[in-house]
C-alpha cells in the first residue's frame, strides 16, 4: 500500500499501521472511562443504532437527544416505522434540519454493523477523519474520497477485531470532544497525545 507522507518530514515515511495499532489500547481505555452517556448507547440494538446514526449524520448530539427519545417512544421498532403514516413520520422528523436523507454510505453501514452487531469494520465520519489525520500526521485533504478510503482500508486491518463498537465510538468521541471540529484541539485531555 502507499505510505502517506507525514508533515514533520516530507521526505520520510512512518510505519503508519504501527501508529494506528498503537492507538488501540489507550483509545479503548479512554473510551470506557469517558464515554458520554447517550440514549442510543443504552441497549444498542440494530433499530436504535440505525435511527440514531441517521439523525447524527447532520445534526449535533445535543440536538438529536430529544428527537431520538421522542421518535423511539412513538415508533419503538422497525414494524411501527414501516406502517406509520407519512404525515406522522414527517412530524416526528420535522426540525432535525434536513428533509432529504443522504442514505447509507460506508460510514453509516460501518457504524451500525460495529455498534449493534460487533462486526470488525471501521466507521469513518468527519470526527474520525480529523483524529486519524493527526495520528498519522497526514496532510491529505479530508474532503477527498481517497483519504477516507485510505483510512477505512488501514483501520480495517489494525482495529481490535473483538472491540469494534467501542473502538469506533471512541474515535468518534475523541473527534467530537477532544479533536474538535472548530478551534484548537484539547490535546491535554487527548489519550492519543503520547502514542
Ligand atoms: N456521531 C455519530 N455517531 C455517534 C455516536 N454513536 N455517538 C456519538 N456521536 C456520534
Amino acid at each position: 500500500y502507499d505510505r502517506l507522507k507525514v508533515s514533520e518530514r516530507d521526505d520520510e515515511t512512518l510505519d503508519l499501521d504501527a501508529r494506528l495499532r498503537a492507538m488501540n489500547g489507550p483509545l479503548l481505555a479512554w473510551y470506557e472511562e469517558h464515554a458520554r452517556i447517550l440514549p442510543w448507547r443504552e441497549n444498542p440494538e440494530g433499530y436504535r443504532v440505525w435511527i440514531s446514526e441517521i439523525m447524527l449524520q447532520q445534526t449535533r448530539v445535543e440536538a438529536v437527544k430529544p428527537y431520538f427519545e421522542r421518535f423511539l417512544e412513538a415508533l419503538p421498532d422497525v414494524a411501527s416505522l414501516a406502517s406509520v403514516e407519512d404525515d406522522r413520520l414527517m412530524k416526528l422528523w420535522e426540525g432535525l434540519g434536513y428533509y432529504k436523507l443522504p442514505g447509507i454510505g460506508s460510514y453509516t453501514a460501518g457504524a451500525v454493523s460495529s455498534i449493534a452487531f460487533g462486526h470488525p469494520v471501521p466507521a469513518v465520519d468527519g470526527n474520525v477523519l480529523r483524529v486519524i489525520s493527526r495520528v498519522t500526521a497526514s496532510r491529505e485533504d479530508i474532503l477527498k474520497a481517497s483519504t477516507k478510503k485510505w483510512m477505512e482500508t488501514h483501520l480495517r486491518g489494525t482495529m481490535p477485531k473483538d472491540r469494534a463498537s467501542h473502538f469506533n465510538q471512541g474515535l468518534i468521541e475523541i473527534g467530537a470532544i477532544v479533536c474538535v471540529p472548530n478551534g484548537a484541539p484539547h490535546s491535554a485531555e487527548c489519550p492519543l497525545e503520547s502514542i
